[in-house]
């Protein structure tokens, strides 16, 4: 479980909503993280690699983006860090736990790159995977309020970021099946009852009696997430290969 002080630490270096988000995502995974070696696919500028290094002995980083890259080798300084995309990648050795953390939305043909991925893994390896979920309560509002036709259509918001895909529980099971994996845990993490930009708004706007206050409130919409993942902002799934 996350302690108070993780929580204390985060917050105070890191105050737009993203990355209170990110910071419960990574604990999560943290959680579900099994074996020494890890590899954070799709690191970007590194935040959350960094967490990693609190726990692991060998976290290696991948990414194909300079810019984020030129970050992640300040941030999770003692990570290995690598350009490379996911299609060139050809690690030296292969991992416990692979991560990718938002990125499967962000990649084109995601079934043919979650069966590379797969070969990097030992025997009895794991994948966890993070991805916003098209079912997100604050999607099924824009829905209702005619912004978006259906929940898993891309909007101006998702293209913006370089989104390719909004996937569902079901879409993203179907999808690792597809590459040859075994789904063996899934679920949701924090209820955004907003779009992003209004959390960001409303977590700086100090509506609360004290930052204590805060906390305990954003903690609580990440239990709800946990609770109904159905509803969930983000949704994983933890996989291992096929070994039959
Ligand atoms: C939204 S960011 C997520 C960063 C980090 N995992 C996090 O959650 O903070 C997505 C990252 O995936 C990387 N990425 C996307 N497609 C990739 C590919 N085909 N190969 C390698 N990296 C890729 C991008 O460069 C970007 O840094």
């Amino acid at each position: 479980m996350l302690s108070h002080v993780d929580w204390e630490i985060w917050r105070r270096e890191k105050s737009p909503f993203e990355d209170v988000l990110g910071f419960f995502q990574i604990q999560a995974a943290i959680e579900m993280c099994r074996g020494e070696e890890i590899l954070d696919v799709g690191c970007g500028d590194g935040y959350l690699t960094r967490e990693l290094l609190k726990h692991f002995k060998n976290v290696t980083g991948v990414d194909e983006s300079t810019v984020a890259l030129n970050k992640a080798k300040i941030n999770a300084k003692g990570a290995t860090i690598i350009q490379s995309s996911i299609e060139d990648f050809k690690p030296a050795r292969k991992f416990d736990t692979v991560l990718m953390i938002n990125v499967l939305e962000h990649v084109k043909e995601p079934v043919k790159k979650l069966a590379t991925i797969s070969k990097w893994l030992k025997g009895n390896g794991q994948i966890i995977i993070h991805v916003p979920n098209a079912y997100s309560v604050h999607r099924r509002l824009g829905k209702y309020m005619n912004l978006l036709n259906n929940c898993t259509d891309l909007n101006d918001a998702d293209r913006a970021i370089g989104h390719k895909i909004v996937f569902d529980m079901n879409g993203l099971i179907k999808t690792v099946k597809k590459a040859g994996l075994v789904p063996v845990r899934q679920g949701g993490l924090f209820f955004k009852p907003l779009s992003g930009p209004q959390m960001v708004r409303l977590y700086n706007a100090g509506l609360w009696e004290n930052d204590e206050q805060r906390d305990r409130y954003f903690k609580a919409l990440n239990k709800l997430g946990t609770d109904f993942p159905e509803l969930a902002s983000i949704i994983y799934v933890v996989c291992k290969k096929n070994t039959s």
